[in-house]
């Protein structure tokens, strides 16, 4: 038997746009075999060594460059460090700084996985938010009645730029407002920035990060979604103190720099330029799935409500009156599956959880996503109908 290679599982006859997966045509197959190959002509044995704690040179210098550019401040490369993704950057900012009978804020809804990354660390609290996303006014008033009575918050976990599960960015002055009350709370904000190169409208609005003071906002990155999920590469920027803890890790010690082979190839491809060829590509290749599912949704689906997203890979849908955990199986039945919104929300969180769902326009043929939408429709009139009696 052949063992599998990868995690996608496709099930036969069903159009998912359940999963977060890249577009297997957006992966850069062939330039990331001339990265690998230039990382390794450009620095030869240095490539194969252990790595430099923190990541190699080029990809930090790189990598400040670009995010300095982006949030019209300098980035020193004692702020970066260099991760196996966004996941991982999530894990050890969790293992450092929680300690057992903490508790965490999460924005809701929010990215269904990182909910179990931070379960593994702490007791999760819903944080307020409504359709724009996290209310920081009633969120200090949360976060002072828990530390009234004793528990100890040290963190907030937020998507705040195109967010996973709406796609929606945080306004401008919740922004704000969210960087004073780190501040004065001394809460430490985790800005999960996965999706923050893949604007299709605009450039996307300015980092928590950039917005903050030293100390206030970790944030996390990752090339998963703009250059492929199996390099396992992304970063956290952090204070240099912060940075230097992490380096301090015995696994870092004993292993050096994770992925040091893929850090070195990935400052390769971003530092000849080869990345921001590919990116706008990759850009153009979201933004048109993006604008064929909204079409097909508007056609198809009338009746759902939701908000274009500016960027990332996501159409979060509210079906009113509709139970989306119920309906999944009659969807899947009908041949098209998706993400029931409850997943994206802890219990307890406020709001109609379960008439929602997340559609992701990243991996599924655009010429599919009628048929699928189609799908989705006949599925719900089939639940409304048995459950009218009719
Ligand atoms: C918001 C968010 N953070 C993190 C991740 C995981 O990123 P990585 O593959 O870099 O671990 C995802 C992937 O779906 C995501 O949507």
């Amino acid at each position: 038997m052949r063992l599998p290679v990868s995690q996608a599982r496709l099930r036969p006859g069903i159009i998912e746009l359940a999963q977060g997966y890249p577009a297997a045509g957006a992966l850069p197959v062939a330039a990331w075999a001339q990265a690998v190959a230039g990382g390794l002509r450009e620095y030869g044995s240095d490539a194969l060594m252990y790595g430099h704690p923190t990541g190699p040179g080029p990809l930090l210098r790189w990598l400040c460059d670009r995010l300095g550019a982006a949030d019209g401040r300098v980035i020193r490369p004692g702020e970066v460090f260099v991760t196996a993704g966004a996941s991982h950057a999530l894990e050890l900012v969790a293992s450092l700084v929680l300690r057992p009978g903490d508790a965490v804020l999460v924005d809701s809804p929010t990215y269904h996985l990182a909910l179990r990354v931070l379960a593994d660390h702490a007791r999760l609290v819903p944080a307020p938010a409504d359709e724009h996303g996290l209310l920081p006014d009633e969120t200090a008033k949360l976060l002072d009645a828990l530390r009234a009575k004793g528990v100890r918050v040290p963190l907030l976990y937020l998507v705040p730029t195109y967010n996973n599960p709406t796609g929606g960015c945080l306004p401008q002055q919740r922004r704000l407002a969210l960087v004073r009350l780190a501040r004065r709370r001394g809460l430490l904000l985790v800005e999960d920035d996965t999706y923050r190169e893949l604007a299709y409208d605009a450039p996307a609005p300015r980092s928590l990060y950039g917005l903050a003071e030293a100390g206030e906002v970790i944030r996390l990155g990752s090339f998963a979604k703009t250059v492929a999920p199996g390099i396992r590469l992304g970063f956290l920027c952090a204070t240099e103190e912060f940075v230097a803890r992490l380096a301090d890790r015995g696994y870092v010690d004993s292993g050096g720099g994770v992925n040091h082979t893929n850090a070195v190839a990935m400052g390769w491809f971003g530092g000849t330029g080869a990345y921001d060829e590919h990116l706008g590509r990759v850009r153009e290749r979201y933004r048109y799935r993006r604008d064929s599912l909204v079409r097909a949704v508007a056609e198809h689906l009338p009746a759902a409500r939701f908000a274009v997203p500016a960027g990332g890979w996501f159409l979060w849908l509210r079906l009113s009156g509709v139970d989306t955990g119920a309906l999944l199986p009659v969807a899947e039945r009908h041949g098209v599956g998706y993400l029931p919104g409850a997943r994206c929300f802890l219990p307890g969180a406020a709001g109609p959880a379960q008439e929602y769902l997340r559609l992701s326009f990243s991996m599924v043929a655009p010429e599919l996503f009628a048929e699928g939408i189609r799908r989705l429709a006949a599925a719900v009139v089939e639940a409304q109908s048995v459950r009218s009696g009719v």
